[in-house]
């Protein structure tokens, strides 16, 4: 036997299409794939497998089923191989179970102990005199019994040993507890203790509804030491990463919406539920992840991401919303008031209320593109560039082809790209490899020496004092940078703000650099100096470079094209002009310094 779990991970996982496909010729028909029945002999294809469903339909035979029923039914394999089979093509490591006692299953401990403690919780929570502080608490909060039991809700005494002595009643290993995190070893070497104390504990479960983990909501006000929320840490059968809080509840309402709303914590999630929207699911106070996101496409492509409006909140806005994209789901974004949550909507106007912002919900480029446009990205060519730089990546990020090219569409549109070159940029930097420099900015190594040095001061600056990085990317965009490298590091930064490292296939030169900046001592005596001076010269060398581009084009160019792109440098040069600090003239001779060695042939 394979455990459930292990079932489902494997049937999340399966590239169906890849499975189905090294038995029966599929073509691409839209969203589906299309091919001749392997069961029926037939002329024309009425063979389908259906990706987003992970299911396939044979129109001439009437089979249907899940990659396992296709095994079964077409290499007449058993169940257990068929999941074998799978597992092996996509990176999951299928144990069998032995049947009978169980006691093979090397996790089943963990799974009774959580069981247990979640019992005793639980009772602690509805029966036992002491849990009246915790009863009302939800009760002020909008959660009645009905909503709390549905979520196996429970609570934590205000005692160091409750839920150990009743653990060691019914013989659970303590040692088990410990590697739960349920119990705290004492440092003073006493006896261990109980982790969750005061607190509203809220089960985490799996999809197939094992109790996993917990997190606990403490009673009343946070302090030193005691956070206000507490998860259970990584253990055997937790890994945070992989689990969405209320997906195990919300499963089936998610594939009946055929959308869910991903919100930030606990108490969304089962206020949500409360006044009856039940497709909600939370991460676990970390960011999403791509396994976040591939386990909430078991039930939907539509995502909607209900987090804080703050600037943090809307950085993880994006940084979710790419995660989705790169797992070929649809993201937008809900915005509430400023300092609201779910949780205190719903309580406040009710499902009417949550579903009037969910009404709102915008496409998650175009939320990206309202916000440049309101700071006022899209004045200029050159701010337009920069606002540019910040799309790229969610184009990049959206892994389904008709959203790509939706969005393609839209971004040309609103900057007046060809689509085209904004292909070509798409396909030219796959995620962090490195834009080629324009042609005529080959030569000419030693002048910009000093530009270089400008770069890695301003990176040094922003990776030390992150609360630049805003502003630095409100000046200049990666494009700016002449060093590969770091634009790549620039790039990253801007995107994540908090990031504490490179991705590791991220271009090895860039990984490096970051961690020698991280690394680095220095501290930089006066901050804005640095940043004012740093930035104007790399503006203005940005500036030059792309003078230096659009000249060479206009030599290049038909006389039509001619014409659009002299207006354009001459609205670049005024924009140039108009910078902060005047850093025309010097680099402006090294400009003509440069063409002269070129050979000049560029004045008219
Ligand atoms: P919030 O601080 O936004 O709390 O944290 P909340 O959900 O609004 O909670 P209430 O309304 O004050 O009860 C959102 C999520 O971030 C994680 C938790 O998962 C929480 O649900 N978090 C927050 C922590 O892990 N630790 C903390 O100390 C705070
Ligand atoms: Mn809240």
């Amino acid at each position: 036997m394979i455990p459930d779990d292990v079932v489902e991970e494997v049937r999340a996982r399966a590239d169906i299409v890849g499975v189905i496909g090294e038995f029966v010729q599929l073509k691409k028909a839209g969203k589906e794939f299309r091919g001749l029945s392997p069961f029926k002999k037939e002329k024309t294809p009425s063979f389908y497998v259906i990706p987003a469903k992970a299911f396939f339909h044979d129109f001439s035979s009437g089979e249907s089923g899940d990659v396992f029923s296709f095994l079964m039914k077409h290499q007449g394999m058993s169940f257990v191989d068929a999941v074998k089979y799978v597992g092996a093509r996509s990176g999951v490591d299928v144990r069998e179970v032995r049947r009978g006692r169980g006691r093979d299953d090397p996790w089943r401990p963990y799974y009774e102990a959580s069981a247990h403690a979640n019992a005793f919780f639980q009772e602690r929570l509805w029966e036992w005199e002491g849990g009246e502080g915790a009863r009302s608490y939800l009760d002020g909060r909008g959660i009645d019994r009905e909503a709390g039991e549905r979520f196996g809700l429970g609570f934590a005494p205000d005692d160091w040993s409750a839920l150990r002595e009743a653990a060691s009643v019914h013989g659970l290993d303590e040692g088990i507890l410990l590697e739960l995190g349920l119990l705290k070893k004492s440092e003073q070497g006493r006896d261990p203790y109980d982790a969750f104390r005061n607190r509203i504990v809220f089960p985490i479960e799996s999809v197939t509804g094992r109790v996993l983990a917990f997190g606990g909501r403490l009673l009343g006000k946070e302090g030193k030491g005691a956070p206000k929320y507490l998860n259970s840490p990584e253990s055997p059968i937790f890994h945070k990463g992989e689990v969405l809080y209320g997906l195990s509840w919300a499963r089936n309402h998610i594939r009946r919406d055929a959308s869910v709303m991903v919100v930030e914590g606990f108490m969304d999630v089962v206020s949500l539920a409360a006044v009856g929207i039940r497709n909600v699911a939370a991460p676990l106070g970390t960011s999403l992840t791509e396994s976040h996101a591939r386990l909430l496409k078991r039930y939907t492509t539509q995502v909607r991401i209900l987090f804080d409006s703050d600037p943090a909140g809307l950085r993880a806005t994006f940084r979710a919303a790419d995660t989705l994209l790169g797992q070929g789901l649809h993201a937008s974004v809900v915005t509430l008031p400023d300092g609201e949550d779910p949780d205190s909507i719903a309580r406040a106007g009710g499902a009417e209320a949550v579903r009037g912002f969910v009404a709102q919900a915008v496409d998650v480029l175009d939320r990206k593109i309202a916000i440049l446009d309101e700071r006022g990205y899209f004045d200029s060519i050159e701010k337009t560039r920069r606002a540019l730089d910040r799309l790229l990546p969610t184009l990049r990020a959206a892994r389904n082809k008709q959203l790509r090219d939706i969005y393609v569409t839209r971004v040309a549109e609103l900057t007046g790209v060809q689509r085209k070159t904004l292909l070509g940029e798409l396909q030219q930097r796959p995620l962090h490899a490195v834009r080629p420099r324009p042609a005529t900015s080959r030569r000419r190594p030693s002048p910009r020496v000093h530009g270089l040095g400008a770069e890695r001061t301003l990176l040094l600056l922003l990776i030390k004092d992150r609360d630049w990085i805003e502003k630095a990317g409100e000046r200049i965009g990666p494009s700016d940078l002449e060093d590969g490298a770091n634009r790549v590091i620039f790039e990253a930064l801007i995107t994540d703000p908090e990031l504490e490292a490179l991705p590791d296939d991220t271009m090895a030169q860039a990984v490096q650099r970051y961690e020698k900046l991280m690394a680095d001592p220095e501290t930089l005596a006066s901050p804005e100096q640095v940043f004012a001076d740093t930035v104007a010269k790399i503006e203005g060398n940005g500036f030059d470079r792309r003078l230096e581009a659009i000249e060479e084009e206009i030599r290049r160019a038909g006389t039509e094209e001619q014409f659009r792109l002299v207006r354009d440098k001459e609205r670049l040069m005024k924009e140039r002009r108009a910078l902060p600090i005047d850093w025309r003239r010097p680099t402006r001779k090294l400009l003509a310094f440069g063409r002269t060695q070129q050979g000049g042939e560029d004045r008219k």
